[in-house]
C-alpha cells in the first residue's frame, strides 16, 4: 500500500470531510478540518478526550464503505489508556488511531469541546461549552548548560511547537509557579491558558480537571455553583445569607450605612468577599476538591452588590442620576477581590445594564434569551427596586421602578423576610371570611390537624412578601377589600375598626394568636404603591414598544420563585397574560452566571447586548405617574385582565365601589 495513498474521512455530526494520507491520525484530520474534537494531552494518549467511534456500513451519500478495521488497531498507549481508565466498546482514541481506509468517524458529544450541557428547564436556552480557559499538556526541553535559555522561553517554545500557541502573556506569579512545576513534573506540565491568551496556571505533570464557580450575589442571599469547566457539570451548589444584612436589610439602607459611616464601604466589601471565600470552601468540600483547583469565577449582582464587591463607592447609585462607576464587564485576577482560590484564578463580573438594572438582570437576560425569541417577553426582578426588561429579538428595553421593600415584607406591619415561621400562603373563605394559612417550614394548612405541632419549633413569626400578596389578593377576592384598596366594613369578627383612626379604617385579623398578625389599611396601601410602581414600569416599556399585551412573563429572583403568579396577577403586579406563560425564573441569574463561566462567546454576547438595551428612566417619564395612579387599583383601574378572568372569578367592581359612585352609575 503506497504511503501517499489517500483515504476519505467523513466526520459526523459536523459532516466535514476531506482526503488524508493513509497513516495520518484521526485527531490530525479533525484539526485540519476544524472538527470539534477535544484534546488536553496534545495527542499523547493520556487524556482520553479525543474518543471517537467508527460508523460501519455503506454510505452511498459519501460513496464509501466504512469499517472499524479502516483504522489501525490499538497499540501500546491506547491499550494502556483502556486498561487504566476503561473505554466503552467501539471507542477509539482519535490521536492514536490511524487511517487505513475510507471511514466515517462519529465524534460523540462528550468528545466535543463545544458540547452542550443538559439543563432541566426545557424553556431555558442550552448551554454550550466554549471554554474561557483551556488546558494544554506540554513536554518542555530540560534546562541545558550548552543552550542556556530561561524556563519561560522554553515553555513558550513547547506551547508553540506542540499546540501552535504564541504571543502568550503571563505574570511573575505564574513564572514562580512554573519554576517549581517544571521541576516537580520532570519538565512535563499542564498549562492553563485563558481566552485572553494569558498563561494563568502551570501544574506539574498531566492534569485534566479545572473548576470554576458561578456566584449570584443577592442582597439577601449569595449562591454559588461549582462547575467542571470541561463538562459543564455542576459539582456542588451552596448558599448563605449575605452578611451585609447586618448593616442594612435592603439596598438603600446599605448605601445609607456607607454614607453615614466613613469607611463603611470597605467593611461591606470585606464581608461580602469573606462570604465568597466561605462559599468556595463549602462547595469545594462538598465536591471533595481543593479551592486551589478553582481557576475561574463569574459574578453577578445588582448594581449596589456589584459596586461593593469591586470595592467601588455605591453612594452615587443612591440618587439621581444613578451613575455606575463602570458599565462594562470587568475581568480581573480573583486575588484582587481577596479570593483565596487558585493563585492565577480569573474573575469575570458581568456588566450592569444601568444604574438601577444590574448584572444579575443581565445574567437573567443571558439565561432566558428574550433577544433570541419572537415572543414579546417581560422579565421582572422584584426587589427594593423592580428591574424590568421587555422585548424580543428586534428590540430590548429596560427600566427600574421604585417599588420599595414592601414585597420583601418590609413596611408591612407584621412583615418579615421569607424565613421559617413566616406566613407564605393564605386562603380566605369568601362566605365566612375565615382564613387559613401556611408558614415556611410546614406543609400543613393552619386549619389542619397537627399544624400547631408542626410550627412549634419556629412559631408563627410574621408574614413574608408572598404571604402578604396572597393575603391581600384573597381579601380582594373575598370582598373584604374594594378595587380601590379600601378594607371595607363588614359583618365579620375578623374585620376590626382601627382604634388609631377612631374607627375610620379597618384591619383584617389573619392570626389572632401570639404574635397577632393583622393586615392593616396601611399594609394594603404599601402593597398598592409597590405594585402600582411595578406595573407602571412595565407599562411604560410596553408604551415604548406600542404593545398592549406581552406573550410571556418571567419573574426572576427569590421573590419570583416564591410568589404564586396567579395572585401576583390578581393584584395587578404584572400585566394580564395567559397564566401558563407566566413563570418563575428563580435562579436564572445564577444560570446566566454559569453560562458566562462556561461559554466565552456568551460573555461577548452579553457585553454587546447590554450596550444595545435601551434604558428608560422612569423618574423623568411623565406617563409614569399616570400609569402609576391607574395601577393602584386591583387589578387595575382601566386595563382589562381577560386571561386572568378565565381562571379567577374577579369580584364585580361595581359591588365594591364607593357608595356615591355606585349611586351615580345607577342613575345613568
Ligand atoms: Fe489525549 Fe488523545 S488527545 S488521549
Amino acid at each position: 500500500m503506497a504511503e501517499n495513498d489517500q483515504v476519505l474521512a467523513v466526520f459526523t455530526p459536523s459532516g466535514k470531510r476531506g482526503n488524508f494520507a493513509r497513516g495520518s491520525t484521526v485527531l490530525d484530520a479533525a484539526r485540519a478540518l476544524g472538527v470539534d474534537l477535544d484534546s488536553v494531552c496534545g495527542g499523547r494518549g493520556i487524556c482520553g478526550r479525543c474518543q471517537i467511534t467508527v460508523a460501519e456500513g455503506d454510505f452511498a451519500k459519501h460513496g464509501i464503505t466504512s469499517a472499524t478495521d479502516h483504522l489501525s488497531p490499538a497499540e501500546v498507549a491506547e491499550k494502556h489508556y483502556g486498561n487504566v481508565k476503561g473505554m466503552a466498546d467501539g471507542r477509539r482514541l482519535g490521536c492514536q488511531a490511524r487511517f487505513r481506509g475510507d471511514v466515517v468517524i462519529d465524534v460523540p458529544e462528550e468528545s466535543q469541546v463545544h458540547r452542550q450541557v443538559v439543563r432541566k428547564r426545557a424553556e431555558a436556552r442550552d448551554i454550550v461549552i466554549d471554554p474561557t480557559i483551556t488546558l494544554h499538556y506540554v513536554e518542555v526541553a530540560e534546562a541545558d548548560m550548552d543552550e542556556p535559555s530561561g524556563d519561560l522561553r522554553r515553555l513558550e517554545e513547547a506551547l508553540a511547537d506542540q499546540w501552535n500557541l504564541s504571543d502568550l502573556a503571563t505574570d511573575y506569579r505564574v513564572i514562580r509557579e512554573m519554576q517549581g512545576a517544571l521541576r516537580d513534573g520532570n519538565w512535563k506540565v499542564t498549562v492553563g491558558i485563558s481566552m485572553q491568551n494569558r498563561i494563568v496556571a502551570v501544574w506539574p505533570g498531566f492534569r485534566e480537571v479545572h473548576l470554576g464557580i458561578a456566584y449570584d450575589i443577592g442582597s439577601t442571599t449569595i449562591a454559588a455553583h461549582l462547575c467542571d469547566l470541561s463538562s459543564g457539570e455542576v459539582l456542588a451548589s451552596g448558599g448563605l445569607m449575605n452578611p451585609q444584612i447586618r448593616f442594612g436589610e435592603d439596598l438603600m439602607s446599605r448605601v445609607s450605612y456607607v454614607m453615614m459611616n466613613p469607611g463603611g464601604d470597605k467593611i461591606l466589601t470585606e464581608v461580602v468577599r469573606q462570604a465568597l471565600n466561605t462559599l468556595a470552601a463549602d462547595v469545594a468540600r462538598d465536591a471533595q476538591v481543593a479551592t486551589s483547583d478553582i481557576l475561574s469565577i463569574t459574578l453577578v449582582g445588582n448594581p449596589v452588590m456589584h459596586h461593593l464587591l469591586l470595592g467601588l463607592d455605591p453612594v452615587p447609585l443612591g440618587s439621581a442620576p444613578f451613575a455606575l462607576a463602570v458599565d462594562r464587564a470587568v475581568e480581573l485576577p480573583a486575588a484582587e477581590l481577596d479570593l483565596t482560590l487558585h493563585a492565577g484564578a480569573r474573575a469575570y463580573v458581568l456588566p450592569c445594564i444601568a444604574g438601577h438594572v444590574g448584572a444579575d438582570t443581565a445574567a437573567v437576560v443571558l439565561s432566558e434569551a428574550p433577544h433570541l425569541r419572537d415572543e414579546m417577553t417581560l422579565i421582572v426582578d422584584v426587589g427594593t427596586n423592580a428591574e424590568i426588561v421587555l422585548g424580543n429579538k428586534d428590540r430590548l428595553l429596560a427600566c427600574s421602578s421604585p417599588t420599595g421593600p414592601a414585597f420583601e415584607g418590609a413596611q408591612i406591619s407584621s412583615g418579615q423576610r421569607a424565613a421559617p415561621g413566616a406566613i407564605e400562603r393564605v386562603r380566605i373563605d369568601p362566605v365566612t371570611r375565615e382564613p387559613r394559612f401556611k408558614i415556611i417550614g410546614s406543609d400543613l394548612w393552619s386549619n389542619e390537624a397537627g399544624f400547631d405541632d408542626a410550627c412549634k419549633s419556629t412559631g408563627i413569626t410574621g408574614i413574608c412578601g408572598s404571604g402578604i400578596i396572597e393575603a391581600i389578593a384573597e381579601m380582594f377576592l373575598a370582598g373584604i377589600i374594594t378595587t380601590d384598596g379600601v378594607i371595607a366594613a363588614a359583618d365579620s369578627p375578623r374585620i376590626i375598626p382601627d382604634a388609631h383612626t377612631d374607627g375610620r379604617t379597618f384591619s383584617y385579623m389573619l392570626h389572632a394568636g401570639e404574635p397577632e398578625i393583622r393586615i392593616y389599611q396601611t399594609d394594603v396601601r404599601a402593597i398598592q404603591l409597590a405594585k402600582g410602581a411595578l406595573y407602571a414600569g412595565a407599562r411604560l416599556l410596553m408604551d415604548r414598544l406600542a404593545i398592549d399585551t406581552v406573550d410571556r412573563i418571567l419573574l426572576a429572583g427569590a421573590f419570583g420563585s416564591h410568589i404564586d403568579v396567579k395572585y401576583a396577577m390578581i393584584l395587578g403586579l404584572i400585566p394580564d397574560c395567559a397564566l401558563d406563560h407566566v413563570q418563575s425564573a428563580g435562579n436564572a441569574a445564577g444560570t446566566g452566571a454559569r453560562i458566562a463561566l462556561l461559554n466565552s462567546a456568551a460573555r461577548t454576547e452579553i457585553e454587546t447586548l447590554v450596550r444595545q438595551i435601551e434604558k428608560i428612566e422612569t423618574a423623568v417619564e411623565p406617563a409614569f405617574q399616570n400609569h402609576f395612579i391607574e395601577a393602584m387599583a386591583f387589578p387595575h383601574k382601566t386595563h382589562p385582565f381577560p386571561n386572568l378572568a378565565k381562571v379567577v372569578a374577579l369580584p364585580d367592581h361595581s359591588a365594591t365601589m364607593p357608595t356615591a359612585k355606585r349611586r351615580r352609575r345607577r342613575k345613568s
